[in-house]
């Protein structure tokens, strides 16, 4: 009997080895580590969107339901519903929950941007909705992404209503009003991870210098953050993407030798799509060696803690209507939840786990 059963334990440790992990979040589970999509809480009434959500992710970031216009329809009112909603899913099916986000200078209510606030009026604006946001979702939202997109392409502090236009008081003052931000963000939620979270500063480039440099500052400083958020959408097309995962591994790593975590926060690889929405064989092969090769970027980095792609299945991704329809496909499963080669490449990568690669 015992031989018996010794066969059969045997049995079971081939098949394991030979398919590897059953899913995304299994191998992530055994590699300790997070993957995450952003998500749409209206579409939890669709089961297939549910099933393959529960079953490969074990973190969720809504993609919107935590951004002013849905929780902010006027000055003197919160609307957490759509958030609760997320949380209350993830919960159920044991995935933690990344926030996003709470200063940003896209995607703001008209009653904020239009009412020519004084800067003193939207310090006390920002703050207060800092503290009342981060105070509901305490617990429950183990990170937030507390800033996004506040870096321009030549590394200067962007433009923005919370910045300049006319600001929070500290117009013209550089990197400061970041710094207000993140230390509102503390104090309002002491557990919570904060991270600074940016587009096409994922290698190396002005703008990733410019981060680099103001994460390095405000370590020294003692600004309260944990982590930076590579947004990384990254086109395949006509990229070489051996220099974007080298150039990704050494990004990550500057970052992390500084003590800070890095959540790889809203990757998609998008495709040129014909009007009939097809897409070429030989494209979606790149996709997936992009996929393969920024996980592989990240899991080689012991301080990435989090790949995070921005949508999972190609029948709703940002992409689409952010290109007029000329771009899309850019998730690991198709229009029918059918997993696509990138998928098979991110299960690959994460079963491989952390084990150093030479080839980054
Ligand atoms: C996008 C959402 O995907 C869309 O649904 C919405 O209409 C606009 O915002 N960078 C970010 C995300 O940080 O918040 C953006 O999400 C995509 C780019």
């Amino acid at each position: 009997m015992f031989k018996h059963f010794s066969r059969s334990l045997s049995l079971v440790a081939i098949i394991t080895v030979v398919c590897g992990a059953q899913s995304l979040r299994q191998a992530a589970d055994d590699a300790g580590l997070l993957v995450g999509t952003a998500v749409r809480p209206h579409l939890f009434s669709e089961s297939a969107y549910t099933q393959t959500l529960a079953h490969q992710y074990n973190m969720v970031e809504p993609e919107d339901a935590m951004k002013w216009p849905a929780l902010r329809p006027n000055n003197s009112t919160y609307d957490f519903r759509q958030g609760d909603e997320v949380v209350r899913f993830a919960q159920a099916h044991r995935m933690k929950i990344r926030g996003h986000c709470l200063v940003w200078d896209h995607d703001n209510p008209d009653w904020l941007t239009k009412d020519h606030f004084t800067a003193r009026q939207l310090s006390r604006i920002l703050h207060e909705h800092i503290t009342r946001v981060m105070t509901h979702y305490h617990g429950e939202v183990f990170a937030w992404d507390v800033i996004n997109e506040a870096t321009d392409e030549n590394g200067k502090v962007r433009d923005s209503i919370w910045y300049n236009q006319p600001g929070i008081g500290l117009s013209e003052k550089g990197t400061a009003y970041i710094e207000q931000v993140f230390r509102w963000a503390h104090t309002a939620d002491p557990h919570a991870l904060l991270f600074y979270n940016e587009a096409e500063g994922e290698g190396l480039n002005r703008k990733s210098d410019a981060i680099y440099s103001m994460m390095k500052s405000f370590k020294r400083h003692g600004v309260p953050i944990d982590g930076v958020g590579l947004q990384m959408h990254v086109p395949a097309i006509d990229a070489d993407i051996d220099s974007i995962a080298a150039e990704v591994f050494a990004n990550i790593a500057r970052l992390t030798a500084l003590g800070l975590q890095v959540h790889i926060t809203e990757l998609d690889v998008p495709l040129t799509v014909e009007p009939d929405g097809a897409v070429r064989p030989s494209d979606l092969a790149r996709q997936a060696e992009m996929y393969r090769r920024i996980v592989r970027a990240c899991l080689n980095n012991a301080g990435c803690t989090a790949i995070q792609t921005w949508g999972f299945t190609d029948k709703y991704s940002w992409i689409g209507s952010h290109s007029h329809h000329t771009r899309g496909a850019a998730l690991p499963f198709d229009q029918t939840y059918q997993p696509k080669a990138a998928y098979r490449a991110l299960l690959e990568e994460l079963s491989a786990g952390r084990s150093p690669r030479s080839d980054h």
